[in-house]
């Protein structure tokens, strides 16, 4: 079943069914102020932090998700009929409702033709503004003249800290105040108290937002919510809209509301627009509306061109060419802050989870995914380890207090960052620059590295592999302290790999040779330790009990160390295609690799967190779709092309356009997760946008699959694709230059190119050097 389709061209997706099996969401705005819009206009803003700075309310856990959201509510003044632009909340029946909502860059449009009336709304955030815009136009296509009313509505929480909103309201019920003067809206919150500007977080300040109506004369308002529904009205049939009439109330505590009336009278043919603001600060007078929006999608527009794709498959040009690294930079900006899911109550950016998002980000916005890598790096404690958040606001290098507990995997994500940000920028100087430590003292970048080393090394268990800690990559994976993990184990040599590199181009000859030899040592108990005969364990606990052997009934394999065996380049040749294989026969399902097999039903929760969820969801046997891009690169890593194709595929959002039903969630955006074949609802998605799956699916589209890399001496071509494809193009930018690249597969092969040619010029391997390269280049690769 298909619910919209891809409009490349102008970068949007578009959904032309408004019953959507979930809510289909977007984003608005910037971390700085916005927030989500759903197809059906469901939604909640935000100014700075979407814990303390929560600016409009919605009620998780309610499906069918669409309350309250910024509604458009009509009403026929002679039929006195009514109903919502968006459909939502009144659900009028489908088949007499036109409907069309545009997804696109920053701004969400939405559509819609109902009793012989067309409306349409534009949402969006100004580049740099603190308040959102709603653009509203009313067309009358009829030979008839058509009187309506139209009233615009948003639900301001009372208090912006979204906890005490929620819950703390024998206070929160007792602190609004609203008024109105001249089309302007004031919602008041605490209104008596002092405000505290330099204390953003302190939630017992005087706050405001305010609900403007431009271009259009105020028929009526509302600001008391209660008023507005009615005591027995809902979201669905608003008193003030069943009967045509705000009736100008003010709240005196109690919730508030922000809605408007305005009276059209639109003769046959006659479209009539205006808009309304909701936001902080000042109030904007005579916007420039189409400015604004012109430099909202350029400001997008702008930032995902790098990248441009014609292959085979229409999924995955519209994945690549818009959606992929769109998404990834929503991921970085937002990390894992606010969502359809993530009901907005955690503020900063999670150490692991930010380091990963930077490896896609590096090549779309370079300066600042830099300003974050140097923040990341002065979240690393002294010692090596690192801050399991670090808080951009609160941040303050030299002088952190220690963290509550470490996690084993935090900081070796530096090795993936790092090296993704020289490598694009080539940018090699960075290495040697000077950061403080969060808690005392500085180093080099590489000085940095050799400590995150450093802290896995000092502090390894019995078998000579790394501790678990708190946790390693898996938040429900319980090893105790002393407990050893194959992942991180596998991580740590993929670092010592990348730091040999490192020191060698830094002529740090001792260095490199201090790395290789831990490295060697790594590699001996990783064979001796952690083969399990037909592939690699997990873990071991603290008391010695394995994870992911044969030997367990539950959880005996595990997805991460097979697929990272072959990454950090510890499993190479035939134990290499073993452990795919093993991965492949034991893990895979047509809707992802899982993430672990059997699922844990009967363990004691102790050993495995993963066992609250039910099975075949999330950390307990679910396709956790972080990992998805890691089993593609590791399929391409071996020329394994046809294999890294399905796997991406299988979980690649596009490819479920047609069957939406499965899926259920957006097949424009990743999701964390989708339930697998243990579940009984196997192939649906949950947790939309939000995830490092945004990141590795797009690295491992662009650098797996595509085999664009951009590398220390230069840009490398070498691609592993489905041996069914004649070939592609791709334009890509690399510093500064540009890259017209045609790829040719005349005889069907999978990876491996034969022949590449630069400005007509033969050149010998796959690595373009950067100093061979023009303003613009043409480059062919035959494979
Ligand atoms: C979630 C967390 C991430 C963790 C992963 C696996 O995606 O955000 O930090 O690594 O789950 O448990």
């Amino acid at each position: 079943m298909q619910y919209g389709y891809f409009d490349d061209e102008n970068k949007e997706y578009v959904i032309t069914r408004p019953d959507t099996p979930k809510p289909w969401s977007n984003y608005i705005g910037s971390a700085e102020f916005g927030g989500l819009v759903t197809n059906n206009a469901a939604g909640y803003t935000f100014y700075k932090s979407a814990a303390q700075g929560r600016l409009t309310r919605f009620r998780f856990n309610s499906p069918p998700s669409s309350f309250p959201g910024r509604y458009v509510y009509l009403r026929d003044r002679e039929t006195f009929k009514h109903w919502s632009n968006s459909w939502m909340p009144g659900a009028p029946p489908i088949e007499e409702f036109d409907y069309e909502c545009r997804h696109g860059t920053g701004y969400t449009k939405i559509k819609s033709g109902f009793q012989g009336l067309e409306s349409e709304v534009l949402y969006f955030v100004p580049p740099n503004a603190t308040h959102e815009v709603w653009k509203i136009t009313v067309r009358n296509p009829g030979d008839a003249d058509r009187s309506v009313s139209v009233f615009p509505f948003v639900e301001p929480q009372c208090n912006w800290n979204a906890e005490d909103d929620g819950t703390n309201l024998q206070y929160t019920q007792y602190i609004a105040a609203t008024a109105y003067e001249d089309g302007v809206i004031d919602i008041g919150s605490n209104i008596n108290m002092p405000t505290d500007p330099e204390h953003f977080e302190n939630k017992d300040q005087a706050r405001h937002t305010f609900f403007a109506l431009d271009g259009a004369d105020v028929a009526g308002f509302d600001t008391d919510l209660e008023c507005f529904l009615g005591a027995h009205g809902s979201y669905a049939a608003p008193q003030a809209v069943v009967e045509g009439a705000c009736r100008g109330s003010l709240s005196a505590g109690d919730l508030p509301c922000a809605a408007f009336q305005v009276d059209l009278d639109l003769a046959p043919g006659e479209e009539q627009t205006f808009s309304v603001c909701f936001g902080v600060n000042e109030v904007p007078r005579a916007m420039d509306i189409e400015n604004a929006f012109a430099g909202v999608k350029q400001h997008w527009h702008s930032r995902l061109g790098e990248l441009k794709v014609e292959t085979p498959d229409a999924g995955f040009n519209s994945m690549l060419n818009v959606w992929a690294p769109y998404n990834n930079l929503m991921t970085f900006y937002w990390s894992r802050a606010a969502s359809m899911v993530y009901a907005g109550e955690r503020d900063g950016l999670g150490y692991r989870d930010t380091l990963q998002d930077l490896v896609g980000s590096v090549s779309l916005i370079a300066e600042e995914s830099l300003e974050c890598l140097e923040l990341m790096l002065t979240g690393q404690y002294a010692n090596g380890g690192a801050m399991p958040v670090v808080k951009p606001f609160a941040h303050s290098p030299g002088s952190e207090g220690p963290p509550p507990h470490y996690r084993s995997d935090d900081a070796l994500w530096l090795f993936n960052a790092v090296p993704a940000y020289v490598k694009e920028t080539g940018d090699f100087d960075f290495y040697t620059k000077v950061l403080p430590y969060a808690d005392q003292g500085e180093a080099s970048v590489f000085g940095h590295l050799r400590r995150a080393i450093e802290f896995n090394l000092e502090r390894s268990g019995a078998h000579g592999l790394p501790c678990g800690l708190h946790a390693d990559w898996n938040d429900c994976i319980r090893l105790g302290e002393k407990g050893e993990t194959v992942f991180v184990a596998l991580q740590l040599r993929y670092a010592l790999r990348e730091y040999v590199e490192i020191a060698e181009r830094l002529e740090e000859g001792a260095e490199a040779g201090w790395a290789r030899e831990q490295l060697a040592s790594l590699d001996k108990n990783i064979e001796v330790h952690a083969w399990d005969g037909e592939w690699y364990l997990r873990a071991y606990r603290y008391d010695g009990l394995k994870f992911g052997s044969r030997e367990n009934d539950e959880g005996s394999i595990f997805m991460n160390p097979q697929s990272w065996a072959v990454l950090s380049g510890h499993a190479t040749g035939d134990r290499a295609t073993q452990v795919m294989e093993s991965m492949h026969n034991q893990l895979a399902t047509d809707y992802g690799v899982m993430i672990c097999t059997p699922p844990y039903v009967k363990t004691d929760p102790e050993v495995c967190l993963g066992r609250l969820f039910n099975p075949g969801m999330k950390e307990n046997g679910g396709v956790f779709n972080h990992t998805q891009g890691w089993a593609v690169m590791a399929a391409a890593e071996l020329g394994m092309g046809d294999r890294a194709w399905e796997y991406m595929r299988n979980v690649m959002p596009a490819s479920y356009n047609d069957r939406a039903e499965i899926r259920q969630v957006e097949p424009y955006v990743v999701c964390q997760s989708t339930h697998s074949l243990f579940s009984p609802r196997y192939g649906a998605g949950r947790l939309s946008w939000l995830s490092g799956s945004a990141v590795w699916n797009h690295v491992a589209m662009t650098s797996a699959i595509l085999g664009l890399k951009s590398e220390y001496d230069g840009f490398r071509i070498d691609p592993c694709i489905p041996s069914e494809w004649p070939g592609f193009k791709a334009e890509r930018m690399f510093r500064g230059r540009k890259l017209n690249i045609e790829v040719r597969n005349p005889n069907g092969a999978q990876k491996g190119v034969k022949e590449l040619m630069l400005n007509g010029e033969q050149l010998s391997g796959t690595l373009i050097p950067g100093d061979l390269l023009k303003d613009e280049n043409e480059i062919v690769a035959v494979m």
